[in-house]
């Protein structure tokens, strides 16, 4: 039997292939569809400290391999999360990773706070790269200083493995990464959504009402490895790799440039079993190809 089971920050996965947030909810519609304990881990939608109802409509448009959204981090606040959603998908046999957007370094530590302790809570992923909201944000994730401030405040506030959501919206990805691993983080997720743009040439309007948005699906995978690539040589805490993963193969790659683990994100719309296409994928090629664990292609390109 192939081992598909990977440990990352501390938290064991069954298997490495992981939902990334902002395209699973907390699970609960996918769950109609097929049984969520199949996955490594659920990481949920954004949570920020005070529910929100996002940016105005239109957000959400199609490009021709991927999709732009300017959701603006929709949310039910923290209380709601912890009172209903972590409670709810206890239930299941999967690793849950909050994910927490704050509006300031405050805000940080006081989500952090909240969810110290939280029965069911594995890790909280530090969400500093969200393109779509003024004022926090990717603000925080663009400048290695603030990258570094708001790690530190959380670091300081629970004991839970700290996962940060790195924005590719930087001139050097790797920088920021570095300075999350000085300050406590213990595995850097990447990529979020790369800052985009489209035009209504009928009416000379931009298409989402909040004007730009984040790119994600398989247009963003090139640039997604490249930044997996580059961060698992400048840092030694494990890569979450994530962006434009729609097979098996996508996984892969990801995991040669250095990712422990993957999260697929845009791929659920499009075909919300994908996640198990690809863990079903992974399990039989790496069977057919006679490896025994899959750990062993972390990493392992050959360049
Ligand atoms: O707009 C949004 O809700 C997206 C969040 C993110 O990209 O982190």
């Amino acid at each position: 039997m192939t081992n598909l089971a990977v440990e990352v920050a501390g938290i064991k996965l069954k298997n490495p292939v992981l939902t990334a947030s902002g395209c699973y909810g907390f699970g609960q519609e996918y769950n109609r569809l097929y049984d969520i304990s199949r996955l490594g881990g659920i990481m949920t939608k954004g949570t920020t400290l005070e529910p929100r109802l996002g940016n105005p409509t239109p957000r959400l448009a199609e490009t021709p391999a991927g999709i732009l959204n300017s959701i603006g981090l929709q949310n039910p606040g923290i209380d709601r999360v912890i009172e209903e959603e972590i409670p709810w998908l206890r239930q299941f046999d999967v690793a849950i990773i909050a994910n927490i957007s704050g509006y300031s370094f405050d805000e940080f530590e006081e989500m952090a706070t909240r969810l110290d302790g939280v029965p069911g809570v594995d890790a909280l992923e530090i969400n500093i790269s969200c393109p779509n909201v003024k004022g926090g944000g990717m603000a925080f994730g663009t400048d290695p200083n603030t990258a570094a401030l708001v790690v530190k405040r959380v670091r300081a506030k629970t004991k839970l493995p700290l996962i940060v959501k790195l924005s590719p919206n930087v001139t050097d990805i790797t920088e920021i990464a570095r300075a999350v691993e000085s300050e406590g983080a213990d595995a850097v997720s990447l990529i979020n959504t790369i800052l985009g743009m489209a035009i209504d040439i009928k009416n000379r309007r931009p298409v989402l009402a909040n004007v730009l948005g984040g790119l994600s699906g398989p247009a963003v995978k090139p640039v997604a490895v490249r930044m997996v690539y580059q961060v698992s040589k400048a840092v030694k805490v494990p890569i979450i790799g994530m962006g434009g993963i729609t097979s098996f193969e996508d996984a892969i790659e990801f995991m040669l440039a250095g990712a422990s683990a993957v999260a697929i994100g845009a791929g659920n719309f499009v075909n919300p079993f994908t996640p198990l296409e690809v863990i079903t994928g992974l399990e039989e090629w790496l069977d057919k190809e006679g490896i025994k664990d899959i750990r062993e292609l972390v990493g392992a390109l050959k360049a």
